[in-house]
């Protein structure tokens, strides 16, 4: 699978494009901007918006050429982030966070429960994850996302997940999606923010 992605991100091309995520941009436009983490951060297309609106900005990815493309678009926007290589299975860090987003982060179920389950051990108290992933919906669109009905998401699956949060928003939507050359029209998705406390 990560060859897979390092030979998706070779070409020059940005596949999910250089905009950021529309629901992520809209929770950063009206936040005060703080620390944030980005896991699975692809190509950089949200990492350098955030850093360009003032947060500061941590993120990972497995795939080591996404990580490499990413520090050069940050660079060449002017801006710093702090873009490491790194695998769900073993993430770990002391920092602690403001926001964590989850954009488009599909994984196997033993991983959902591993990773996710454990993600706001990695907040402030005041923290707050933001999330949109495709739905297990998507399955019968070919308009992006995994083809294995295993990684994506049902809604009761990440309100189970989420259960220790409080759930300010968790919804399944039918939307229309335009990023880069990978994720093109209607689209089944699950959209959810979350508090710590
Ligand atoms: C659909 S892309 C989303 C990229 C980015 N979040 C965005 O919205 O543009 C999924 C990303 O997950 C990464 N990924 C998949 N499995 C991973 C794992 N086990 N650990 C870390 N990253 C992973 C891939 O390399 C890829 O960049």
């Amino acid at each position: 699978m990560k060859e897979k992605w390092n030979q998706r991100y070779a070409a020059k091309d940005f596949v999910y494009g250089t905009e950021p995520n529309l629901f992520f941009k809209e929770l950063i436009d009206k936040t005060k901007p703080g620390k944030l983490l980005l896991p699975a951060e692809g190509e950089g297309r949200n990492a350098v918006y955030a850093a360009s609106m003032g947060w500061e900005v941590h993120a990972f990815d497995y795939s080591t050429v996404a990580v490499n493309k990413g520090l050069d678009f940050a660079k060449s926007k002017g801006v710093t982030i702090n873009y490491f290589s790194g695998d769900f299975e073993n993430f770990n860090t002391t920092e602690k966070f403001d926001l964590i987003a989850l954009l488009y982060t599909h994984m196997e179920p033993r991983l959902k429960k591993l990773f996710l389950g454990n993600l706001h051990n990695f907040l402030k108290p005041e923290g707050k994850i933001i999330a949109e992933f495709f739905s297990k919906e998507q399955i019968h669109n070919n308009t992006g996302g995994p083809q294995d009905i295993d990684l994506l998401y049902s809604l009761d699956e990440v309100k189970t997940l989420f259960s220790f949060m409080k759930q300010d928003l968790a919804v399944q939507e039918t939307i229309w999606l335009e990023e880069g050359l990978l994720h093109v029209g209607k689209s089944d998705v699950i959209r959810l923010i979350m508090s710590n406390t």
